[in-house]
C-alpha cells in the first residue's frame, strides 16, 4: 500500500508541477472503514424559525401537515435519507426542561428562549412531536439533554420516559400521554458547549459532571446500548478532548463531540453577508471550512493516544457556514441565505468526514430549516431547497458504503498570494459493488483536470451528476426556486481503467459506476 501511495504521490506531484492533470489513486482494501450514514445527520434547535414556522406549523395550519409538521419538509428530508436529527439544541438544550413539553398542549407552561431572540416558547412542540417526527422521517433521534440548568434526575427521567417499555413511573406517564410503545432513543448528548452556553465550565469540572450524568442514564454494562456523546471542544481546543479521553472511563462514554463553524477569520462580530461577497471573502470562508481537516486530524491524534483500539467515536455535532442574518430579520433567529459557497463548504466538509470515517461516525449540519446553513428555507406556504440540500442528495451514495481511501496531491487554489487545496475527493464502494466518487473544486476561477487510476475496481461504465452555477453568489430564491439544481455531468472519459475528469470552477461532482 505504502509503495502505491508513494508512486501516486510522485505522479501527482509531477502532474501538478506541469499545471495539468492530477493523478488520483485508490487503496482497495477490505479493511477500510464503513462511512457511517450518520455522518449525514441534521440538527433542529428551538431557534428562530427552525421549529415554529419551520418544521412545525401546527395541525390547524392551512399548510399541508401531518400532526402539525409540514409535509413538504418531511418529503424533502426523506429524499436525502436523513439518518438522524439532533434536538432540542444547541444552547437551547441546556435551558430546556422536557416535562414542560408533554401533556395537553394548552396546559403547558411557557418559557423565554433566552439564547435566541428572547421570544416566548410555548412548548407546543415537545418530546412526542419530535420523536414521532423522527419515526415519520425514518431517522434516528439524537436528544441533547440538559446538564447546564437541569438535574441528573430530570435527565434520567427523560430517558425512562422515552425508552422504558413499562414498570417505571415515567413509562406510565408516557402511556397516559397517548404513546404505548417506547421510542428507544439511542443517541444522547450529555449537554452542549459546556465551555460556553452550557455553563461556562472548565473541562475538568465537566468531566466529573459527565461521569455523573452518564452513570445514571443507563446500567453499569450499558446493556441497552445507549450511545452517550460528551459535549466536545470547539475548533482547536485539544485540551478539552484530552481531558475527556483521559478522565472518563471507557465504560461511560461512546463518543466525544466537536463543533466548528466556518466564520470568516473567526471574527464573530463581522461575519459578512450570506449572499453579497467577493472572491476575497469567499476564499476566507473556504479556508475556514477546510480547517475541519486539521481539527479532525489533531483531535483524532489525541483520541488515538488514549484509545488506540478506536472504541470511542468523534461526533462533529455542529458544523457549517455562519454569516450575518438577512436584512430585516431578527438577529437572534440566525436566518441566512445559502449560495454556491455553502455547497462548496458542504461538499468539501463531507469529503473530509468520509475520509476520516474510521474515527468520525456521526455529524450534524447546523441547521436543517431556516437557521444557519439550512437545507430547507420556508416563507409562508412556500419552501425552497438550498444548494447545500443538493450536495446532501448527491452524497447519499456514500451512506454506509465502504470507504475507498484516495491518494493525491491537490492543485492549489491561490488568491492574493495565499493558497489552499482546490480539489477535495472521497470515494466508496456500496453493498451492490458500485463505486461512487465525490469531487469538489472550490477554485472560484479555474477548471481542474484529474485522472483516476481505477485499477482493481472493476468499473466499465460511469454516470455523473454535477452541481454548478454561473456565479459563486448564486442561490435559490422563493421567486426562482430552481436556479440551482443537480444536472447530468458528462465531462469525463473512461479509457482503459483511467478516468479523466474536468471539474468546472466551484462545482460538486459525483461519479458512479453503473
Ligand atoms: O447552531 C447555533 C448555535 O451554535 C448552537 O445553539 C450552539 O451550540 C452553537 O454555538
Amino acid at each position: 500500500m505504502k509503495v502505491k501511495f508513494l508512486i501516486a504521490l510522485m505522479l501527482g506531484l509531477a502532474f501538478n508541477v506541469n499545471g495539468q492533470q492530477i493523478k488520483i489513486a485508490f487503496e482497495v482494501s477490505e479493511d477500510a472503514p464503513t462511512i457511517s450514514k450518520h455522518i449525514y445527520g441534521h440538527f433542529a434547535e428551538h431557534l428562530g424559525r427552525s421549529i415554529y414556522d419551520g418544521f412545525y406549523v401546527g395541525d390547524t395550519s392551512t399548510i399541508p401537515n401531518k400532526d402539525g409538521i409540514r409535509i413538504d419538509i418531511i418529503e424533502a428530508l426523506k429524499e436525502i435519507k436523513i439518518p438522524n436529527l439532533r434536538w432540542p439544541g444547541g444552547c437551547f438544550a441546556d435551558t430546556y426542561h422536557w416535562k414542560d413539553g408533554i401533556g395537553l398542549k394548552d396546559d403547558r407552561p411557557t418559557m423565554v428562549n433566552a439564547w435566541w431572540g428572547g421570544v416566548t416558547e410555548d412548548n407546543s412542540f415537545g418530546t412526542h412531536d419530535f420523536l414521532n417526527l423522527c419515526e415519520e422521517l425514518g431517522a434516528e433521534p439524537f436528544i441533547s439533554g440538559n446538564v447546564g440548568s437541569g438535574s441528573v434526575k430530570d435527565f434520567s427521567d427523560w430517558l425512562q420516559y422515552t425508552n422504558h417499555a413499562e414498570g417505571s413511573p415515567m413509562a406510565q406517564l408516557r402511556k397516559e400521554n397517548g404513546r404505548e410503545e417506547p421510542w428507544n432513543v439511542k443517541f444522547w448528548g450529555i449537554g452542549n458547549e459546556m465551555w460556553g452556553c452550557g455553563g461556562n465550565m472548565t473541562v475538568e469540572y465537566y468531566a466529573d459532571l459527565y461521569k455523573q450524568y452518564s452513570t445514571f442514564l443507563t446500567s453499569w454494562e450499558n446493556e441497552n446500548n445507549l450511545y452517550r456523546i460528551a459535549a466536545g471542544a470547539s475548533g482547536d481546543d485539544y485540551h478539552w478532548t484530552e481531558v475527556l479521553m483521559r478522565d472518563v472511563p471507557k465504560s461511560l462514554i461512546e463518543a466525544v463531540g466537536l463543533h466548528h463553524y466556518a466564520v470568516i477569520d473567526q471574527d464573530w462580530g463581522n461575519k459578512g453577508s450570506a449572499t453579497q461577497y467577493d472572491e476575497e471573502i469567499y476564499f476566507k470562508s473556504m479556508k475556514e471550512a477546510l480547517r475541519m481537516e486539521e481539527f479532525i486530524s489533531k483531535h483524532s491524534e489525541v483520541m488515538d493516544k488514549y484509545d488506540p483500539e478506536n472504541k470511542i467515536d468523534l461526533v462533529v455535532d455542529e458544523w457549517g457556514g455562519w454569516y450575518d442574518v438577512e436584512e430585516g430579520t431578527n438577529p437572534g433567529f440566525l436566518y441566512q441565505q445559502n449560495t454556491m459557497r455553502d455547497a462548496m463548504i458542504a461538499g468539501a466538509t463531507l469529503n473530509i468526514f468520509n475520509n476520516h470515517s474510521e474515527r468520525v461516525k456521526m455529524a450534524n449540519l447546523a441547521q436543517t430549516v431556516n437557521v444557519l446553513q439550512a437545507v430547507v428555507l420556508t416563507k409562508g406556504e412556500k419552501m425552497i431547497l438550498t444548494p447545500t440540500y443538493y450536495v446532501f442528495k448527491m452524497y447519499t451514495v456514500h451512506h454506509d458504503a465502504q470507504l475507498l481511501p484516495v491518494y493525491f496531491d491537490s492543485p492549489k487554489y491561490t488568491f492574493q498570494g495565499e493558497s489552499i487545496p482546490a480539489i477535495s475527493v472521497s470515494a466508496s464502494k456500496d453493498e451492490a459493488g458500485k463505486t461512487n466518487i465525490s469531487l469538489v473544486n472550490i477554485d472560484a476561477k479555474k477548471e481542474h483536470k484529474v485522472i483516476f487510476d481505477l485499477e482493481g475496481l472493476d468499473v466499465n461504465n460511469i454516470e455523473g451528476k454535477i452541481l454548478k452555477s454561473e456565479k459563486i453568489q448564486d442561490h435559490n430564491t422563493f421567486d426562482d426556486p430552481d436556479k440551482i439544481n443537480i444536472s447530468e455531468f458528462k465531462d469525463f472519459k473512461l479509457i482503459k481503467g483511467k478516468l479523466e475528469v474536468s471539474l468546472p470552477p466551484f462545482s460538486v461532482v459525483v461519479l458512479s459506476s453503473k
